[in-house]
């Protein structure tokens, strides 16, 4: 939120006119309009403010406002009516001074608005508590009560102020509201039986017949209907923007918080029906014999309705609007009343009940709110009257209303001027003589006892003879005719002879706020303010509660020959009253203007206002302001603002706030006769000087902001940075626990894997552990490694015992290693001949005693080179597979037992005998015809090949068959039937006797040890059909 410390801050224009450069009515209303078009309708000048009707809710009036002005000095913020009003209250309150509050202005510029904004204001700020509040709520709903009875709409306002009001709010000595008081003035009472083209008569009228439930209509013997009543004009019965109905809710609200019983309201009520039935009742002429007319009462049903409404006897008030009864010393004379004289006692009538109503509402509603106590009360008082007023058609009603504002404007000069005396004189300042216009004058043409307009009035009111409105202007004419501010064009003053814009039946007074011309006619009636006797008594007699209090003169018990004070007398009297009781308070101005003539928002009339501004007197209200000093300041405030332009001042000033000031002046240089020193304050004389000073202190403002701002984003800098750097240490901080983590993850993940290649945990340990010892194990180990070769068994021995498990494991790993080694450098063949002999060593080994001696021997399978032996070519023939095994071998004679050499040759699919000499097959078997080979486990060659029974090679017998190289020939032979598919690998019979089918025979070969004479050899022999023996040498 903007912080405000001057008015001077941010100003639309100026918000004090005294600061106006130049000063002339031109600059004046121009710095109006600026303010208005940024809708700040307030403006001062000096203690004064200048309200601007905007015509449109503005939001400066919430409750924030309230307390953004409370207890703050007047200059401190924007021009604002809640200024004065904490102003005048805390005036008040603190300082003991009773306070008056005048508001002042034309219909429709805002005066009634400004005393409600003050009440409430006042209202909102004073004490609080359960009687406190109810106080307040009364002295706010006595508003809406007497708005409805003596408000109207006008062509000027729809909501015109029929009446002017004064109001005391009474205070304790601690600032709570206590109570109040309500002064009157003058109601415009014709406005009950006529209003002007477009206006309305009271809202009471159509809020009543709007607002009112049936049963209560009927009570009240009314009809909704308006036209029905000749008393209210039908051409603007409806307003815009104002709800009847809801408005009559409101008033019965408020009259009951106001403290109204439902009998008195019930009687108020009554007596507004009464009016609007008498407005209905009608006369005709009835001739007489003395040729005279005589008024009777036409349709009697009004008046009837009426009567039973106020408890009157029908007959007597008949009477009074037929005769007239005039009693002079002790004679009673009665004439008869004519048609028009019934009317105008009708309209009389109606206008006395109305008004003295509206009085009596006054009076219950002060008895009210008057204060509960004895005790001193501090007052402030509120003034909302009519404004100055000209119309076309002037009559008494204006002249008395412009009388009023006359008397306020010359009270308002010798107060602002009074406030400025002493105000120089509290500060020490010398007083300078001040020319202003002083328009006591004109009110001396008004109101003085001998030759005043109002005597002259009273004086033809009560003189006897033929009074009438012509012969008082002649009376002016003679008596005023030298008066300055007086011009009439009979008068004794020969200038406006030929004045024709001066009617003969008028008179113009040169008032203050310009020239009005009235029209004479009415003056006398309206003065005279006659109620017929008849009339008073007929109301008096009724048999109402309320028609007795209003109409007391008509009590026959107390005839009162005396004539009953004039209208304007009883006014004079009032506004006498009024200014006495003025005088004694401290006064606070707000003078209301009204920015256009259509009631519409954002419209600026500039010959409107300028109007206003000059009849307002402001221009001279500002000359007078300025015409000593035109500003003045507290010092400490002053200090606390310029302080900034003096380095002895700025930042702090130890010393008295008007030292400081003084010194501040000095160094600024400006010239002595531009301020003078006042007791508590700082006069300073032109406003050029106030607007020197607020030009330097806004230039340094500008440099001091930089400064700040230099500083600010200095600091703003190196906040950031600082929080950069801390950042910066944060994610260092975390990246490298970030890096650690992901070490360490690794060296984890690394180790599981040593682990999972079976690492022992020792050498793990020795690994992580870097241990000097084991480095030194695995050196040594290093150099003492064995040879490469599997069959070596050697191994170095272990240094430390500790490191046993470690040794032997990586003894094992070194071994297998070595053997991988020694296997990956194996060719496929090579791989083959090392398969082969394996199968042999499955075989064989540790079964058959040859076996060893075949260790060393390669396997070559082709012996003779069969491919190229064109000696065996024939073979060749034979064989359509590749050759696995081509041989020289025995083959046994089974005779005998000798042997007889043959070829073997062995494919994948057969092995085929043949001659050695000749290569001429004997034999050819295909090998899933074998059944099975048997040998012994001796040291022999021999084998017997077994053939399946049944298959065709059968038939031939089984073969027996001898061969040193038996270990490669039965291997590849077992291997053949191992490697194909649709065979069973070929088993391989290890025993030292079995039985072999020689054709038909069945012949059992034994393998005996023979003796030391048969040396190494194998000798075979035919036993006998059934066995054959071999003798085989000993191991
Ligand atoms: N401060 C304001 N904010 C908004 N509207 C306002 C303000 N002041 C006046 N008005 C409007 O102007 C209308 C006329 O104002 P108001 O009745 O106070 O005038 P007045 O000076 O009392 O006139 P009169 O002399 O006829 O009684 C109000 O009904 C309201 O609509
Ligand atoms: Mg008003």
């Amino acid at each position: 939120m903007e912080v405000k410390t001057s008015l001077l801050d941010n100003m639309i224009g100026v918000g004090d006119m005294v600061l106006l450069e130049p000063l002339s009515e031109e600059t004046f209303i121009d710095n109006l309009q600026k303010r208005f078009s940024h809708n700040e309708i307030y403006t001062y000048i000096g203690s004064v403010v200048i309200s601007m009707n905007p015509y449109r809710s503005l939001p400066i009036y919430t409750a924030d406002k309230v307390e953004e002005y409370r207890n703050r000095n007047f200059y401190e913020l924007s021009p604002h009516i809640y200024a004065l009003s904490d102003e005048a209250y805390r005036s008040l309150r603190d300082q003991d001074k009773d306070q008056c509050i005048l508001i002042t202005g034309e219909s429709g510029a805002g005066k009634t608005e400004a005393s409600k904004l003050v009440m409430s204001y006042v209202a909102a700020v004073c004490g609080k508590g359960h009687e406190v509040n109810k106080v307040k709520e009364q002295l706010l709903q006595s508003n809406p009560v007497l708005e409805a009875f003596g408000n109207a709409k006008t062509v000027r306002n729809d909501n015109s102020s029929r009446f002017g009001k004064y109001m005391d709010i009474e205070f304790d000595f601690k600032g709570d509201p206590l109570g109040g008081v309500i002064s009157n003035y003058l109601l415009e009472k014709s406005r009950v039986v006529k209003q002007p083209r477009g206006e309305r008569n009271f809202h009471i009228f159509y809020q009543l017949l709007s607002g009112a439930s049936e049963d209560m209509l009927k009570k009240l013997k009314l009809g909704r209907d308006f036209s029905k009543y000749n008393y209210l004009s039908l051409d603007s019965a409806t307003v815009n923007g104002l709800d009847d109905a809801a408005n009559f809710r409101t008033v019965r609200n408020a009259m009951q918080i106001v403290g109204f019983l439902e009998d008195e309201v019930q009687s108020v009520l009554e007596l507004v029906a009464a009016v609007l039935k008498l407005g209905n009742i009608e006369f005709k002429p009835e001739s007489r014999a003395n040729g005279f007319d005589e008024s009777r009462v036409k349709d009697k049903n009004d008046l009837k309705e009426m009567c039973e409404l106020l408890g009157i006897e029908q007959l007597v008030l008949e009477r009074a609007f037929s005769f007239r009864t005039v009693e002079a010393k002790m004679e009673k004379v009665s004439t008869t009343l004519n048609v028009a004289q019934a009317y105008y006692a009708r309209d009389a009538l109606a206008k006395n009940l109305y008004s003295r109503m509206f009085s009596w509402l006054v009076n219950r509603i002060n008895e009210s709110i008057k204060a509960k106590t004895k005790a001193r009360k501090k007052v402030m008082g509120v003034l909302d009257i009519y404004g100055f007023e000209i119309f076309e058609d002037n009559s008494f009603e204006q002249f008395i209303i412009n009388y009023c504002n006359e008397k306020l404007q010359q009270i308002f000069i010798e107060l602002t001027l009074r406030e400025e005396q002493e105000e120089y004189v509290r500060e020490g300042i010398e007083w300078t003589n001040i020319e202003y216009f002083n328009n006591a004058i004109i009110c001396e043409l008004i109101e003085n006892n001998q030759n005043g307009i109002l005597a002259m009035l009273d004086e033809e009111c009560l003189r006897p003879g033929t009074v009438t409105d012509e012969t008082f202007l002649d009376k002016l004419n003679t008596v005023c005719a030298e008066h300055q501010h007086f011009e009439s064009r009979l008068s004794k003053n020969s200038k406006f002879l030929t004045d024709h814009s001066l009617p003969h039946n008028c008179f113009r007074i040169q008032h203050y706020a310009g020239k009005v011309l009235y029209q004479v006619e009415g003056f006398v009636d309206k003065n005279n303010d006659l109620l017929y006797r008849d009339l008073s008594q007929a109301m008096y007699k009724a048999n109402h509660s309320l028609m007795k209090l209003l109409f007391p003169e008509g009590n026959p018990a107390k005839v009162n020959l005396k004539r009953p004070p004039t209208a304007g007398f009883q006014f004079k009297a009032s506004v006498g009253t009024l200014m006495r009781n003025l005088q004694t308070k401290n006064p606070n101005y707000i003078r209301c203007i009204k920015p256009n003539d259509k009631k519409a928002a954002q419209v600026f009339s500039e010959s409107l206002v300028s109007h206003q501004v000059r009849y307002l007197g402001l221009m001279e209200n500002v000359r007078v302001r300025r015409a000593g000093y035109a500003f003045r300041q507290a010092y400490e405030p002053c200090l606390e603002r310029y302080k900034m332009l003096c380095k002895q001042t700025w930042p702090h000033w130890k010393d008295l706030a008007r030292k400081g000031v003084e010194v501040l002046l000095k160094d600024l240089k400006v010239p002595e006769e531009e301020f003078s020193y006042g007791r508590s304050k700082i006069f300073i004389r032109n406003p050029r000087t106030l607007f020197f000073l607020e030009e330097r202190r806004r230039q340094c403002l500008e440099d001091l902001a930089t400064l700040i701002q230099k500083i600010y984003r200095g600091w703003k800098r190196r906040t950031h940075f600082l929080l950069l750097k801390k950042s910066q240490v944060v994610v260092a901080a975390w990246y490298r626990r970030y890096a650690q983590q992901q070490k360490y993850q690794k060296i984890k993940s690394s180790t599981i894997v040593v682990q999972n290649i079976s690492l022992s945990k020792n050498v793990l340990s020795f690994i992580l552990l870097r241990d000097g010892s084991m480095q030194k194990y695995f050196f040594d180990l290093k150099n003492t490694m064995p040879s490469m070769s599997p069959i070596d068994k050697s191994w170095p021995a272990r240094p430390f015992l500790f490191l046993e498990g470690t040794h032997q494991q990586l003894r094992s790993i070194f071994h297998l290693w070595r053997c991988k080694q020694y296997r990956d450098q194996f060719t496929e063949e090579k791989k083959a001949i090392y398969e082969e002999k394996l199968e042999a060593s499955k075989l064989f080994k540790d079964k058959k005693a040859l076996y060893p001696s075949s260790v060393g021997q390669p396997f070559k399978g082709d012996y003779l080179d069969i491919n190229k032996n064109p000696k065996y070519q024939k073979l060749n023939i034979v064989m359509d597979e590749k050759l696995l095994l081509a041989d020289v071998i025995n083959k046994v004679n089974r005779a005998n037992g000798k042997g007889a050499s043959r070829i073997f040759l062995l494919t994948k699919k057969n092995f085929v005998l043949a001659d050695q000499k000749t290569g001429q097959v004997k034999a050819s078997i295909p090998l899933p015809d074998l059944s099975s080979v048997s040998v012994s486990s001796h040291n022999d060659g021999f084998f017997a090949l077994k053939l399946k029974q049944g298959t065709a090679s059968a038939a031939k017998g089984d073969f027996l068959l001898s061969s040193d190289r038996l270990i490669e020939i039965i291997t590849k032979l077992h291997r053949t039937g191992a490697a194909s598919s649709d065979r069973e690998p070929l088993s391989v019979d290890i025993s030292d006797e079995f039985l072999v089918q020689f054709k038909q025979d069945k012949v059992c070969v034994k393998f005996v040890q023979g003796g030391p004479k048969n040396g190494n050899s194998v000798t075979c022999k035919r036993k006998n059909n059934r066995l054959l023996e071999v003798s085989v040498p000993p191991p």
